[in-house]
């Protein structure tokens, strides 16, 4: 890392392990003076910032966000300093789901400059992790990404229609709140309620842990199994891939679930 002018790196630390970082934000966490770090980020992944660097941790809960954004982006711009290494490191990819844009604007509006090294964003890790992929030959021929959350007390507003679309898989981030909302839009849309679905929980980390049921069942199945930790949605005929993929089943209703899936596939 070069740092005799002001600059933040906006460092995507991937879905949890750190074997996923790529070799450019590896080298950056260990060099680093400073770590600007989410709750999202692993501590494995803490583990490789030197000793003596500052660690200063802005990490939000759903609902509840401890340092305001706009305290975050003026902390980055105040750290910035000629010849000080300042990461700014987030969960999966910075520049998905994860307000780096917004970060990256104010730097540039306060003269810092600043450069994004992408990361394994959690739809990729956790369809990865499990061994399921996000597009099939015949099965999807496109992939979504949506974010399942809202600002506080608002309906969530997503093009439902264009939503309900059995030909693409969609990968629903921060849903967890708000499954059930999401599902009985996406049936009332004429999504099948058998469309299969799976959701994970800490992908990539060695507690993940997933289900795979149907989008009608998702919501109540996910509550089932109570998942603990961040928990990522795909819906779409490759969750059904996972019998022939030999993937393992959470659920109980496994050969339910299974059955509806290749219906879905031969529709
Ligand atoms: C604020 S968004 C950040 C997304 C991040 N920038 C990315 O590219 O993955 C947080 C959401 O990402 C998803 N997520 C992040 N890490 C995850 C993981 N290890 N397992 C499951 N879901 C994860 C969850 O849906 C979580 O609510």
């Amino acid at each position: 890392m070069v740092a005799n002018k002001a600059k933040v790196y906006l460092v995507g630390a991937g879905p949890g392990d750190p074997d996923l970082l790529t070799m450019k934000a590896h080298r950056l966490i260990g060099d680093a003076d400073v770590v600007v770090y989410d709750r999202l980020v692993s501590d494995e992944i803490m583990a490789l910032v030197q000793d003596g660097a500052s660690r200063i941790n802005v990490g939000k809960q759903p609902r509840c966000h401890p340092v305001p954004q706009e305290e975050i982006n003026d902390l980055l711009v105040n750290m910035a300093k000629p010849d000080r290494k300042v990461v700014r490191l987030k969960g999966g990819d910075p520049f998905l789901f994860g307000r780096g844009s917004e970060e990256a604007a104010h730097l540039h509006a306060n003269g810092i400059d600043y450069e994004v090294v992408p990361g394994v964003t959690s739809a990729s890790g956790c369809a990865a992790g499990i061994g399921l992929p996000l597009t099939h030959r015949g099965l999807a021929n496109g992939v979504r990404f949506v974010t399942g959350h809202c600002r506080e007390d608002m309906p969530l507003d997503l093009d439902w229609r264009g939503l309900a679309d059995a030909d693409t898989t969609l990968v629903i981030y921060m849903g967890r709140a708000n499954i059930s909302q999401i599902s009985i839009r996406l049936i009332s849309e004429g999504l099948a309620a058998t469309t299969p679905a799976m959701a994970v929980a800490n992908g990539t980390k060695a507690d993940q842990r997933h289900v795979i049921s149907n989008l009608g069942e998702i919501s109540a199945a996910a509550a089932d199994v109570d998942l603990d930790g961040p928990v990522l949605f795909v819906i779409g005929r490759v969750v059904g891939l996972a019998g022939e993929l030999g993937i393992e089943l959470e659920t109980e209703a496994v050969d339910d679930v299974l059955a509806a899936a290749q219906e879905v596939r031969r529709a």
